[in-house]
């Protein structure tokens, strides 16, 4: 396939499961891989030891590329990029943070380096600070979330109005559908969360999986602008915080809230009452827990199905005298 997005991870599928706390361990990244995708390992979750023992154990399920995905603002993220560096991962995706910090060195170092945006402007930035591609997020996404509130469909023309190097969307995609979209907004390639997070392989709790099945059309909400945005199903834990955001308390109130245990407790302990669940707009479309073969395979059949059968490029072929 000729697509930039495939050749630059050496991928069959321009799709990326993209890096999530509590989530993408070495059991759901190399799924994604071995499927032709590209899996990621959540390195926001992991002690840099943690993160080598993920990196090794994807070693042993895999011989596909996988990378890592190192949320710039955690405290270890210079020791889990050196961590991954000795043990060999060349594929890095970079996020909540200045794209100038990890860039020139990783790049020194061979490595194959990606930045999430959530605007036009910062993906030049990121394109600016020298990076092989960038991903473009969108309010839809789940997990933290830019400020700027750019939905999927007006962020990816935008921002493939400003960048050259391949542009990869996020946020709002669950089925071959969204992928259609993207690419007919100008993305080369998606980056899927929040429905990878709800297969067999994924590390979430059974309890979060089905919160998220039965969780209806319109469940999840941004919250904590004040502080550090992040898309959340509603539960006990996010009306608190509300409140709490109503009466204007101070930040460390909130902060007390939250954390990575709130995110931990909900995710992988499976408390989706008093937890942080953390999720994107799509869960309203999400209504199995399928292995990860069986989604990629849906997931690259719909897309095909949806492109192929566009009437206009028929109708459009036959009248321009295209073959
Ligand atoms: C549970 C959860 C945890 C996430 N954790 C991270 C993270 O650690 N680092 C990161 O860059 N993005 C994180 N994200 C965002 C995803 O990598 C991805 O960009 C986003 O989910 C795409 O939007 P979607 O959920 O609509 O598919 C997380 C998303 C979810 C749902």
């Amino acid at each position: 396939m000729k697509n930039r997005v495939c050749e630059l991870f050496k991928i069959r599928y321009p799709i990326i499961q993209g890096g999530m706390v509590w989530v993408s361990g070495a059991k759901l990244a190399a799924a994604v891989s071995n499927a032709g995708g590209l899996g990621l390992i959540g390195a926001g979750s992991m002690k840099p030891e943690l993160l080598r023992q993920h990196i090794r154990k994807a070693k042993s399920l895999t011989t596909a590329p996988f990378g890592v995905n190192i949320p710039i603002f955690s405290r270890y993220a210079e020791e889990q990029v050196n961590t991954a560096l000795e043990e060999g991962v060349s594929v890095f995706f970079m996020s909540a943070g200045s794209p100038k910090r990890f860039t020139p060195d990783l790049k020194a170092a061979g490595c194959t380096v990606v930045h999430v945006a959530s605007s036009p402007t910062l993906a030049k930035k990121c394109e600016d600070a020298g990076v092989d591609a960038v991903v473009v997020e969108g309010f839809e996404a789940g997990g933290h979330n830019g400020r700027e509130e750019l939905t999927s469909f007006v962020l990816i023309p935008q921002a493939r109005d400003r960048v050259k190097i391949p542009l990869i969307a996020a946020g709002g995609i669950a089925d071959g559908r969204g992928i259609a979209a993207a690419f007919a907004l100008g993305a080369e390639g998606v980056q899927i969360g929040t429905r990878f997070a709800v297969t067999v392989e994924s590390s979430a709790s059974p309890a979060y999986k089905e919160y998220l099945v039965s969780s209806g059309d319109s469940a999840t909400k941004l919250m904590l602008k004040s502080l550090i945005p992040v898309r959340l199903v509603r539960n006990t834990l996010s009306e608190e915080l509300e409140e709490l955001e109503r009466r204007c308390v101070p930040a460390a109130e909130l902060e007390k809230k939250l954390g990575p245990a709130a995110a931990r407790r909900a995710i992988f302990d499976g408390d989706v009452d008093s937890g942080e669940v953390e999720a994107g707009e799509v869960t309203g479309m999400i209504e199995d827990i399928p292995s990860v073969s069986l989604l990629m395979a849906r997931l690259v059949s719909e897309a095909a199905s949806v492109l192929s059968d566009f009437p206009p490029c028929e109708v459009f072929r036959e009248e321009n005298g295209f073959s």
